[in-house]
Formats: structure tokens, sequence, C-alpha cells
């Protein structure tokens, strides 16, 4: 059967061609004359107008199965459309039945669903219109990512998830191991024996592929990672996953102002690339998820982002008659909170915070002069908070050493991460975006829950 996507239908379809397509039920609309069914393949937000005539053969039959969510295949002929509402139509000559869905228990019928129920039938939700138009914004975005770094000489390397490592040095990792938990082997001091588990030594899930992108940056100067990283942080927002995507470029011969200059021209590539491929899904968010989508894409693709210091966004905190939850001083990391009023209320755009405390920030970042600060980045986006966070990594032996100690992390456990430094050091950057992050940014979608097909956060690891 050749069959065509219902997107290419309702761009380019002509009248008078003939046309078959496969694809799920959304609505019936029974009239005298004629009924309508809605069909939709994933391929676009809008569904292809099937009309049935009743000289159809079995009509009264069919009729009867094409309930919400049943999976057909039609054949027909293209009419233009005399209704409102679409160019062209498919007037049916055959219709067959894959698969119905009971109306008394398919849980998709045709009214609005909130987030909180479609989460609990994540094997449905993705055939609504919202999850539907997150998912092909999602691809498009992930596309782009690609499409942004290949096109500039990036090598995509490939970053364990399993590790040894902790590279923010947080202790938010997951283990992993084989072992058998009802009969832990223990040493002599009654800790755990991991001599005996898997790898000989704990590992874990790599909470950041940054490290092994260091590594490869020291071959092939300018790579960049895409995959899953995991975070053990009991942290039950809006805005965190225990399993997200990250993507990772770093450069050598790069500094901070580099670094700064790639992201924000990287975010702005983004935009525009998702706008051009998925126009009706962004009109859509900003109709029916959050009025201000457009305006911020347009915001992001034209404006340049706001750059301030940490010690300048600390006074502007200060100066502000804002009352905040959590105390603003400097040496305190910022809060979500803070972070939300200097890019939604102060500059009403993405703000770029550099150069923050050596103490609250992870051992790899560079020390500047001044010895109180690092060569760091933040990027906050309205509404999201942090989207990016990146810095120009410790690339002088001595110092490298000097902050893992300090920051009471084991120097054996990063000898072939400061063999870097050893032979052929380079300045070099980079940064992490938060992917899913991102998806909400561009969709305005509220909970970061959806827009990840399987989300796994606190207690939450179903499908
Ligand atoms: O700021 P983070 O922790 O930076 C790093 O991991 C660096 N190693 C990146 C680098 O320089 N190569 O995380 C980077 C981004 C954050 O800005 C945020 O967007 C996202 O990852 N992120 C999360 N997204 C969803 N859920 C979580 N629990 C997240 N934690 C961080
Ligand atoms: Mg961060």
């Amino acid at each position: 059967m050749v069959t065509t996507r219902i997107l290419e239908i309702l761009r380019t379809g002509q009248p008078d061609e003939s046309a078959t397509i496969q694809g799920w039920v959304r609505t019936k609309r029974e009239l005298k004359d004629f009924t309508f069914v809605e069909v939709n393949d994933g391929s676009s937000m809008a569904n292809l107008q099937v009309v049935l005539d009743p000289v159809l053969p079995d009509y009264a039959d069919v009729l009867k199965q094409l309930n919400t969510g049943t999976s057909i295949a039609v054949s027909g002929i293209l009419v233009a459309s005399p209704a409102k509402g679409q160019r062209i139509e498919l007037k049916a000559q055959t219709v067959e039945v894959y698969g119905e869905a009971d109306p008394q228990t398919y849980p998709l019928q045709k009214k609005r669903h909130s987030f909180e129920f479609l989460r609990e039938i994540g094997h449905l939700r993705s055939r609504t219109n919202t999850l539907g138009a997150v998912f092909r914004v999602r691809n498009a975005c992930a596309n782009a990512i690609h499409q942004f770094f290949q096109s500039r000489g990036f090598l995509w390397i490939h970053t364990p998830i399993i590790t040894a490592s902790d590279c923010e040095g947080a202790g938010e990792m997951f283990h992993v191991t084989s072992l058998n938990l009802t009969d832990v082997p223990l040493t002599e001091a009654k800790g755990v024996d991991y001599s005996q588990d898997f790898f000989g030594k704990p590992a874990y899930l790599t909470v950041s592929g940054q490290l092994e992108a260091e590594v490869m940056a020291m071959a092939f100067s300018n790579v960049y990672t895409f995959g899953p990283t995991f975070r053990a942080e009991n942290s039950n927002t809006s805005r965190h996953l225990a399993e997200f995507w990250m993507v990772e470029p770093e450069m050598a011969f790069c500094d901070l102002q580099g670094d700064m200059d790639l992201a924000e021209e990287f975010l702005k590539y983004l935009f525009k690339s998702v706008l051009e491929q998925c126009p009706e899904d962004m009109e859509f968010f900003n109709q029916r998820i959050d009025n201000s989508v457009l305006a911020t894409a347009d915001n992001i693709i034209n404006n340049q982002f706001e750059r301030v210091t940490y010690t300048d966004a600390i006074a502007l905190l200060e100066k502000t008659n804002k009352k905040f939850e959590y105390p603003v001083k400097w040496g305190l990391d910022l809060q979500s909170e803070h972070e939300r009023y200097l890019a939604e209320e102060l500059f009403k755009k993405p703000v770029i915070v550099t150069d923050y405390p050596v103490e609250i920030k992870a051992f790899y970042m560079r020390l500047s002069d001044d010895e109180k600060t690092v060569a760091a980045m933040d990027i906050l986006a309205p509404k999201i908070g942090e989207i990016i966070g990146g810095s120009q990594r410790e690339e002088r032996l001595d110092v490298l050493e000097n902050r893992i100690q300090k920051q009471g992390l084991n120097l054996a456990d990063y000898w072939w991460y400061l063999d870097l430094r050893r032979y052929g050091t380079v300045p070099h950057a980079g940064f992490g975006l938060g992917f899913e992050r991102l998806v909400q940014f561009m969709t305005g979608m509220g909970n970061i829950r959806d827009v990840i097909p399987f989300p796994r956060a606190p207690l939450s690891v179903d499908f």
C-alpha cells in the first residue's frame, strides 16, 4: 500500500488526486447525508477530514467502529473542501479498520484533559494535540542542534552513561551495581565491598559528559555531546527531572567570552529553526498554552542577551523592593526566584550572569585573578531560570589540584582528567544546555514532565 503522510496532503495535495492515508480517528461527526471523520497520523497538528458517503459498502458497520482512537486506512480521492477550516479533504472509497478503541474505556475522549491526568496515561498522551506538538518541536529542536554544530565542524562524541567520576562534585549520583542488595558484601570496616561489584569499584549514572568531552576536545578541538544525564537530587519541581538530556559543547582554544558568544548564537539558531520547521505547532502554543511564546521567540532571535557579572546581579537584587523568600547576599547562590526576577522582570530577556564566587561553583571552573570568582556563566531565561550552565575550564595543573582537594574530592579519582593539564594543556571552555528546559522555554509548557515522553522524577518511573 502506498500511503501519504497527512502533513503532505494538507500542504500540497491537489483535487482529483487519489490518496491513501493511515492514522487514528480523532472525531466523528454524523450528518444526514455524510459523515466527517477527522484522522491524525502525528505528522501534523491538523487532522485530515475524511468524508464518508452512505453509498459506501458496509457504511453502517464501518461507521459504528470509527470511534475516537480507532486505527484505520482510508483510500479515496482528494477534493477541494467546500467548508471553512481546511483546504482539502479526502472522499473515501474504501475504509479498512485495523483496531477499534472502545468508547466506554478509551480514556482520550474529545474534551480537554489536565496535564496531571495525561501523565497518568503516559502511554497514550502523545496522541493529544498538545503533547503531539511538544514532541514535534522537540524533534525539530534536536535536529537543529546537530545541524548547528555539524555545520561548524564540531564532532559529535558519545560520552559514557556509566561512570566512576562525579563531574559536578555534588554527590547527586545514582549508583549502578550488580550486587545482591539483600546480601551486600561488606569490608572489614563494614563498608560496602565494591571490589566484588561488577566494575570492582563504585559506579554511577553520569550527571554530565563534560569531563570526557574535555578529553575529546584535547584531540579534536571542537566537540559536543547530546545524551541523557541523571541526577539523584530530590527536587520535585516543574523544572527538574531525574533523567534529562543535555547538550554539551566543549571548545579548545576558547575563553569565557567565546563560550558566551557561542551559547547566544546557538539559542538564536534553535529558535529560528523551530519557528521555520514547526510554524503550526508554535502558533498552537501561542494560542493555547502561553500567549507570549511567539513574542519570546522573536525577542530571542532579534535582541542581544543581557550580560552582567554575579557581583552586579547581586547589587541589582539588593536594590529592588521586591521581597524574596531566600536571602540575597554576595557569596550565596542565586535561587530560582532571583534568576526569574532578573530575566523576567528586570531585563525581560535572557540574562548571562558571569563570574560567580568560587565557593558555589564546580571544581573545574577557571579561577580568576581576584581568586574570589571563577570564569563561570549561567544563562537565565524568563519563566525558566537557568537554562545553560558553562565556564572556562581550569587549565593550570597546580590550581586545579588545589581546587579538587579544597572541595573534598579525591585527587586520585581524577588522574586522567589531570593528565590533560600535564600534556598539551590549552585554554578551553564549554557549556551544558538542559534540553528539556529549552523545549519548555520554547513551547511555554509549565511542567518539565510534559516535554519529555517518559519523565523520570522522584517516585515516578512508570511507562
Ligand atoms: O549547570 P549544570 O549542572 O552544568 C553541568 O552539568 C556542566 N557540566 C555543563 C558543562 O559545562 N558542560 O547543568 C547544565 C544544565 C542546566 O543549566 C539546566 O538547564 C540543566 O542542565 N539541568 C537540568 N535539567 C532538568 N532537570 C535537572 N535536574 C537539571 N539539572 C540541570
Ligand atoms: Mg548549573
